[in-house]
């Protein structure tokens, strides 16, 4: 068999993981010959692509990134790659593509499946918010990567009486925000799924620093917004690939906070620091049983699906119930988390 296979979308600790794990149980394991499209979908596009070797990928596994490249991709483009989906795979000779990658990147898989090519879709993202799945890699590295974040800012903030607002990732998904918020013990979770109040916010923090405590951490997800009429607050136009661009949540409740309580709050914003580097041992475990699992599923011709984390098991499931809606926090994670705003 010759598969192909692409890592596309924001990159995410572990890509390196997955791709070190197809080419061995593909190579080694069934005799395979795999072959690595550059830079996602654009390398399956414009016929950029390498073989991967068993030496090619020595030495990967804990190393974030990819060494592959990734890219997000104009959906005009993708819909070409689509409608070119049957001479994809004679023209690269390949039985089978795995695409590693999110949200956008496992909708693109399906519109190639259902045009008729072979593919087994493997998801990650740090986000954790692709549904079919009960975890993505990735996303433990960067709640560790979070966590450690505000468990160091707790130490500075309270050696000068500030708030400090941690700003993570996760558009419209809480996931990070919740659990490192919960793991570093942050005062207060904003999160995408509900809206928060400025004034719950502000009383908090007033009766913290009333009853002699020193500092206040404040996480909020990239994508929470203000309750209606709390705060002055417009939304981001949408990008060209169709994702919204914020307008900056942590500096903006900072800003708030710090006029309203005339106390110094900080915004600290983690951005891309989540992603980079290198995978925990978990996203490394996980990311290498869904690349074992991938190639498995090809050699089954269960194409049209993706492996999936269910409990501790590995499945297979539909492309379609993966991309049939984002998987959100629920309103009883939310519960367990006292400090949800
Ligand atoms: O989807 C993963 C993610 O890291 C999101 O959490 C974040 O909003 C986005 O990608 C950032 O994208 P980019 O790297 O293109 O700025």
């Amino acid at each position: 068999m010759r598969i192909g296979i692409l890592t596309a979308g924001g990159d995410c600790p572990g890509l390196n993981a997955v791709i070190r794990s197809v080419v061995h149980r593909a190579v080694a394991g069934h005799n395979d010959e795999v072959i690595g499209f550059e830079d996602g979908f654009k390398g399956l596009l414009d016929g950029h692509y390498r073989p991967l070797d068993l030496n090619a990928v020595s030495g990967i596994l804990a190393r974030g990134g990819t060494i592959l490249g990734s890219a997000r991709l104009e959906r005009a483009r993708l819909r070409e790659a689509a409608e070119n989906a049957p001479d994809i795979a004679r023209k690269f000779g390949i039985d089978v593509l795995i695409p590693i990658g999110g949200e956008g990147t496992l909708t693109a898989s399906r519109m190639l499946a259902d045009a008729g090519l072979p593919v087994v879709g493997v998801p990650k993202t740090i986000d954790n918010d692709i549904s079919a799945t009960d975890r993505t890699f990735g996303f433990d590295t960067a709640v560790g990567v979070a966590t450690e974040a505000m468990d160091r800012l707790k130490t500075t903030a309270e050696s000068h009486q500030r708030v400090m607002v941690v700003e993570v990732m996760g558009r419209h998904a809480g996931w990070i925000a919740l659990e490192s918020g919960m793991a570093a013990g942050a005062h207060a979770i904003c999160l995408p799924e509900r809206p928060f109040e400025v004034d719950a916010l502000v009383k908090m923090i007033e009766e913290r620093f009333a009853q002699g405590k020193r500092h206040a951490i404040v996480c909020v997800a990239e994508g929470a917004q203000p309750a209606a009429g709390s705060m002055e607050y417009t939304r981001g136009a949408i990008d060209q690939f169709g994702h919204e661009r914020f307008v900056g949540i942590g500096n903006l409740l900072a800003g708030e906070l710090e006029r309203r309580l005339g106390k110094e709050s900080k915004p600290v914003i983690l951005g891309h620091v989540q992603r980079g580097g290198t995978p925990t041992a978990y996203d490394r475990v996980l990311a290498t049983r869904f690349g074992w699992h991938a190639v498995e599923a090809a050699h089954r011709g269960d194409f049209g699906h993706m492996t999936a984390l269910r409990g501790t098991d590995i499945v297979m499931a539909p492309l379609a119930d993966a991309v049939s809606e984002l998987k959100t926090v629920p309103r009883h994670r939310m519960d367990e988390a006292e400090s949800v705003f």
